[in-house]
C-alpha cells in the first residue's frame, strides 16, 4: 500500500527539497502544507493557527516533516498536531547543539513534544542552512545590492549545511522508520567556515567585493520579544562556543553521498548575487 507523506513548509527551504525529493522516489503519496493560496497538486492548505485546516493534512499520514513553527508556543502547537496524528512517524527539523540547551528551553521543549507524544519518531539537528544566502528574508538583497553580509557570529565558523541534504537524510528516514526511529541526527555541511570565508568565496564568484560585518548580539536581538532572545541568544551563544563548527557524518552515514560544500552552493547560485 502506498504510504502518506505530509509535509509542512513545503515552500520552504527543507519542506521543498523534501517534497521534490520524495516525488522523485515516487512510492509516498506527498501532502505538501503551505498557509498560503494551495497550488495542486502537492500542496494542501495547512496553517499551525487555524486547527480546521489540520485534518485534511493530517488523517491517515504514514509520516511527517514537521518543520516546527518558530513561535512561542511551538511546543504545544506541535504536540496538538501529533495527537491528531498519533500513529504517524514524525520527522521534526531542529537545530544543531539542541542537546545542549536546558531542558526548560524551547529548543529542548519543541523536542521533548515530539519525543513524548509520537509513536515514532526522528530528530534532525541542522546547522545553519547555505539557503539563507540566496533567501529574501535572510541575505540576498544585502549581498546583491549592499555587498555586505551581516552577522553576530565574531568570526566563529558554522558547518554550513545544504538544505537538499537535510532532505535526504529526512526522505531516507521517512522511507525507513524502524531504522531511524528514536535517533537524533546532527546534519551538517562538511566542513565549517567563517562569514568572511563565504564573503571571499562569493566575491571571487561575483567579481565584486562582499565584506563581512559584526555587529554586536544586542543588534541582531534588538526588538524581539523575551522568549524569542532567549532562543537566538542560545543559538548565538552555540556558534561563539563552537558548537556549530561541528563536523557531523550523518549526511555520508544516512544516505551514502557526501554533503554539498558552501562554496559548491556559492559557484552554483552565484548569478543570484551578481
Ligand atoms: N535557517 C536556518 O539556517 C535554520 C537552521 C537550523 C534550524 N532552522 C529551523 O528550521 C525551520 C525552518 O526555518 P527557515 O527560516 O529556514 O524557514 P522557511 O524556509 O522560511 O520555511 C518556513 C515555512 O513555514 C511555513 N509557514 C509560515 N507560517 C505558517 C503557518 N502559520 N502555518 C503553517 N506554515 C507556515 C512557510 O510556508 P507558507 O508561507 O507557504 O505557509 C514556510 O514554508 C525553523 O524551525 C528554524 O528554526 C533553521
Amino acid at each position: 500500500m502506498t504510504r502518506t507523506v505530509f509535509v509542512t513548509g513545503a515552500r520552504g527551504k527543507t519542506g521543498r527539497e523534501v517534497v521534490a525529493q520524495l516525488v522523485e522516489r515516487g512510492d509516498t503519496e506527498v501532502r505538501g502544507g503551505s498557509s498560503r493560496s494551495p497550488q495542486a497538486p502537492t500542496t494542501v492548505p495547512f496553517d499551525w493557527r487555524d486547527q480546521a485546516t489540520w485534518s485534511k493534512a493530517v488523517d491517515g499520514a504514514d509520516a511527517i516533516y514537521l518543520g516546527r513553527p518558530d513561535v512561542q508556543d511551538s511546543p504545544e502547537l506541535v504536540r496538538q498536531l501529533i495527537a491528531a496524528a498519533p500513529d504517524a512517524h514524525i520527522v521534526l527539523v531542529s537545530e544543531q547543539g539542541a542537546e545542549r540547551v536546558a531542558a526548560d528551553g524551547w529548543v529542548q521543549r519543541v523536542e521533548a513534544a515530539v519525543t513524548g507524544t509520537a509513536s515514532r519518531w526522528t530528530i534532525l539537528r541542522p546547522s545553519w542552512f547555505q539557503q539563507v544566502l540566496t533567501d529574501p528574508r535572510y541575505f540576498l538583497d544585502a549581498i546583491r545590492t549592499e555587498r555586505v553580509i551581516s552577522l553576530a557570529t565574531d568570526g566563529a565558523p558554522i558547518a554550513w549545511v545544504d538544505t537538499r541534504d537535510i532532505a535526504a537524510v529526512a526522505v531516507r528516514a521517512i522511507a525507513d522508520p524502524a531504522t531511524h526511529h528514536g535517533k537524533a541526527y546532527t546534519v551538517t555541511g562538511p566542513e565549517a567556515v567563517t562569514t568572511a570565508d563565504i564573503a571571499a568565496d562569493i566575491s571571487a564568484a561575483i567579481g565584486a567585493e562582499v565584506t563581512a560585518v559584526v555587529p554586536p548580539l544586542s543588534e541582531a536581538l534588538a526588538g524581539a520579544p523575551p522568549w524569542l532572545a532567549d532562543v537566538v541568544g542560545g543559538m548565538f551563544g552555540r556558534v561563539h562556543d563552537g558548537t556549530f563548527a561541528m563536523v557531523d557524518d550523518t549526511v555520508e552515514r544516512v544516505t551514502g553521498t557526501p554533503p554539498r560544500t558552501i562554496k559548491q552552493f556559492i559557484a552554483e547560485h552565484a548569478d543570484q548575487w551578481r
